[in-house]
């Protein structure tokens, strides 16, 4: 798609630049100093209101002096071709290799330092006289940009979407190399940061006189059954010179969930005609009011859509066309009772996500973030907080057409970091930590720009975050900036909430709440009665909750009630019943809210497992932990001794639902019995296999969406209970082991609901292997994610099983990469082989790009019935 000719006869033309990049890692060995943060700052900060970085070509920045004048990489006619080969989006950090030497909460991965990537951009002669753009949707960090040689800009925050303007340095009809340096600095996260352009590339070209870098800005300021009244704001900006005479049309038609547009349009406004001063890069901004019929509201089961179609005339010419996407929807916030989405009543059923894929790493993919909205849906999840930093916008396109609600959230810091420099004290300011804090003088406002003014016109979006747990909460005088923030984002969008997440439990009382909409409190369901009470017109909810900790599949014994227990192995018990010490059990938070009906809802620490922040073993540690293996044991008492310490190899979450591959944990149900109560479902933790354990005490607890629930083990009831006040789950914690099955029986209403039956299985002897889709596009991009089971000879999945499974794929496929959901795995992501985790392992496939056929996906191991699968590329 990249290289696609282009004619200048389109007026605007968005062209993917995402094939056929050069890259090293690594910084060019002329480059020294000369490329640090420090050295380029005054050239990279935008002058100027505009969020568009212009560029170099001012006088007072002359040719030659500019950043990269003398290094090597940077240069149009440097020889690249020894570079690897590659395609974006590109994460380097996710290529490994694991590293037992570098922090777990970064996920022991190699994502720090420097990278470049180079690429010739297709412009051609008859582009003379255009605007040519560098969208980048993001560039993990602190990016720095060359056209021929000539420094254009950058933007160092890697999560916020920025333009270029490269047209003063094109030779159009000629080669046009771009040079992009990417920096990382150790120790600037708090995750896994991904590395590199992880996102989407796009050169975007235009006429003199454009609309604006998202230019359109819509809003439905009044809507009920008969008409929406949409307001659709246009900036138009001129480059030329002259005076020119330009007129605007906008029409809507519908969208629909294959993203056609509907042939008439629904609405359309009159056109609005006006000159332009002549002087270069004025602005002006017009707005269109159209009424649309009888709307066809955008809600969470039917997430109808509209789109905006803006033409810009020039002398009866069209010089530009734009089409925004949009909802018609309404929202509202009351402090007593709650979220309303279109007049209705919705409860916050929420997770909290970091951006990265997995064993895709940070690496953008559309159908890897479909699959994890399709999976948190059928939990009964309802939104997203995208935790915490501006997401890809793919995202958000996601969420408005699958009618998923987003907290859309700016940062994790603010000028007080989180990442310290060692040996720094509080006099050195900002420049004691190594995260966002550093950038914020400089850059708060142009990051909080770009995130709402690129944003904004999603309906998916309910909710604008300034903040996770910043420093500042903890200072007196810390609401003035979130005063300032949430003013920036209401200079741009008036239509939401601004909100905060909220770790402090007296900031809220005394500051934080007279500057923001909504107040969100992390971990703290004990301040729902005190601060309503206080603030009884501020709507409250749990803009962090639970951060309940499990690996998927492992019980531990005897099952602890205290949250910090179970631990063992480096991996924590599935009981559901531990948490970190400022966290709490799901059951807790869920009580909270259930006993204060004005809490809107939540968002759960997390969705997913992602790769870092690995707690409770964060670090290497000085005490021996438990191990179910005395052999293990052993070593690790051996180790030590001779070191000191113990080698702790977890390199991602315990927090998630669900895993790192995409598999739920028992956690799942839990949730879903809660958010879907319509759905009959029984699930039964643990599995069934305790060989040694006969005659031992093994709690099983029951998660479901029913009222009543009885236990048989073997066929012998363990007793029928009824659902408590704030009771969660059903508990019959005097089971003795007995090998054989155990078997719920559940009621709703006093009428039967939903069974489950776990059996104790026989040995692992064959792989199972079942794809998520049947059929996928051809086009390089999509994925089928492919889970292996290791079952006994019924079928049934083996717990405990470890095989190690080797992959392979037939015809036009190839296997991107493989994981298993152990937060403690060394193996290489990549690799076509990998042990499986507790019965299941993962591998995505995708089709060479034009391919169309049959791929076979085959998994075997030593002992076991190979299994295969076979999808087709279309
Ligand atoms: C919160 C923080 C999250 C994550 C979580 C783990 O305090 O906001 O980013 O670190 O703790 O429990």
């Amino acid at each position: 798609m990249s290289s696609t000719p282009v004619s200048a006869a389109q007026p605007r033309e968005r062209l993917l630049v995402t094939e056929g990049w050069r890259f090293h890692r690594g910084d060019a060995p002329d480059a020294g100093d000369s490329l640090s943060y420090a050295a380029l700052r005054p050239w990279v900060l935008p002058t100027g209101t505009d969020l568009i970085n212009a560029g170099v070509a001012a006088p007072e920045r002359p040719a030659g002096e500019e950043p990269g004048a003398r290094v090597s990489f940077a240069q149009p006619g440097f020889d690249d071709s020894g570079w690897r080969r590659l395609d974006l989006p590109h994460d380097w950090g996710i290529e490994g290799p694991f590293s037992q030497d570098r922090p777990g909460d970064t996920g022991k991965l190699p994502w720090h330092g420097v990278g470049w990537y180079r690429r010739s951009l297709p412009i051609d002669a008859a582009d003379a006289g255009r605007r040519i753009f560098l969208d980048v949707d993001g560039a993990m960090a602190y990016s720095a940009v060359w056209l021929n040689g000539r420094f254009v800009g950058g933007w160092p925050f890697g999560y916020t979407s920025y333009r270029l303007d490269l047209t003063p340095y094109v030779n159009f009809g000629g080669t046009n190399v771009l040079a992009v340096r990417l920096d990382n600095p150790d120790d600037s996260s708090r995750w896994y940061p991904g590395s590199g352009l992880y996102r989407n590339v796009w050169l975007v070209k235009t006429a003199p006189v454009h609309v604006a870098q998202w230019g359109t800005y819509i809003t439905t300021p009044l809507v009920s059954a008969d008409e929406a009244v949409v307001k659709v704001n246009v900036r138009v900006q001129n480059h030329t010179s002259d005076l020119v005479a330009v007129a605007l049309t906008t029409a809507i038609h519908e969208l629909d969930a294959g993203d056609a547009i509907g042939a008439k349009p629904v609405a359309t406004a009159d056109r609005i005609e006006f000159e332009m001063d002549p002087k270069r890069d004025t602005e002006a901004m017009r707005t269109h009011l159209l009424r649309v019929r009888s709307p066809r509201l955008w809600d969470l089961e039917t997430p109808h859509r509209y789109v905006a179609i803006t033409t810009v005339e020039q002398g009866r010419k069209v010089v530009d066309r734009v089409e925004t996407r949009f909802g018609v929807r309404t929202i509202r916030y009351d402090a007593k009772d709650g979220f309303f989405l279109n007049g209705r009543k919705v409860m916050i059923q929420g997770v909290c996500m970091h951006h990265d894929l997995g064993a895709l790493g940070a690496a953008i993919n559309v159908r890897a973030l479909e699959r994890q909205i399709e999976i948190l849906q059928s939990m009964g999840c309802n939104a997203i907080r995208t935790s915490h930093n501006p997401p890809a916008p793919e995202l958000l396109e996601l969420c408005d057409r699958m009618g998923m609600l987003v907290m859309d959230e700016a940062f994790d810091a603010w000028r007080r970091g989180k990442k310290k420099i060692p040996g720094t004290d509080a006099s050195d300011g900002p420049m004691r930590f190594l995260d966002y804090a550093r950038l914020f003088d400089d850059w708060h406002e142009r990051d909080t720009r770009a995130l709402v003014r690129r944003d904004r016109n999603h309906p998916s979006v309910v909710m604008w975050s300034i903040g996770n747990e910043v420093g500042e909460l903890h200072y007196n005088d810390g609401w003035h900036l979130a005063a300032r923030l949430a003013g920036i984002m209401r200079e741009e969008d008036r239509t939401r909430p601004v909100t905060i997440g909220s770790n402090s439990r007296t900031a809220p009382y005394f500051g934080f709440q007279t500057g923001l909409d909504l107040i969100g409190f992390n971990y703290k369901p004990d301040q729902y009665v005190p601060f309503h009470a206080a603030h009884p017109d501020i709507p409250v909810y749990g803009s962090e909750t639970a951060s309940t900790i499990s690996s998927r599949g492992e019980y531990f014994f005897p099952v602890s009630e205290d949250k910090m227990q179970g631990q063992a192995d480096f991996h924590v018990s599935s009981y559901d019943l531990y948490a970190p010490r400022w966290a709490l059990v799901a059951d807790d938070e869920f009580k909270g809210i259930d006993e204060n009906p004005h809490v809107f809802g939540e968002f759960v620490w997390t969705g997913f497992d992602y790769l870092g922040e690995p707690t409770p073993y964060n670090a290497d540690v000085t005490n021996l932990l438990n191990y179910s293996d005395p052999k293990q044991r052993e070593q690790a008492a051996k180790e030590l001794a001779e070191l000191g310490k113990i080698r702790v190899p977890s390199r991602s979450s315990y927090f998630g639902i669900i895993d790192l591959a995409g598999f739920p944990k028992d956690r799942f149900y839990l949730y879903q019995a809660r958010w879907r109560p319509d759905l009959p479902m029984a699930h039964i933790l643990p599995h069934w296999n305790w060989p040694g354990r006969e005659g031992e005490l093994t709690p099983v607890h029951v998660y479901t969406s029913g009222d009543e629930a009885e236990l048989f083990v073997n066929g012998k009831s363990q007793g029928r209970k009824k659902r408590g006040a704030y009771q969660y789950r059903f508990r019959w914690d005097d089971v003795v082991y007995q090998p054989g099955e155990v078997k719920v029986v559940t009621w709703k209403g006093g009428q039967p609901w939903a069974e489950k039956s776990v059996k104790t299985t026989g040995p692992a002897a064959r792989l199972l292997v079942a794809p998520d889709r049947a059929t996928i596009r051809g086009d390089g991009l999509d994925l089928a994610f492919i889970t292996v089971t290791v079952a006994d000879r019924d079928g049934q999945l083996v717990p405990r099983s470890k095989n190690a499974l080797t992959f392979t794929v037939s015809g036009p496929g190839e296997i991107v990469a493989t994981d298993n959901g152990d937060p403690t795995s060394f193996e290489s992501f990549q690799a076509p082989q990998r042990k499986a985790f507790n019965g299941l392992a993962l591998v995505i496939v995708r089709a060479k790009r034009g391919a169309t056929g049959a791929i076979t996906v085959r998994a075997t191991a030593d002992g076991l019935t190979a299994g295969e699968t076979t999808i087709t590329a279309r």
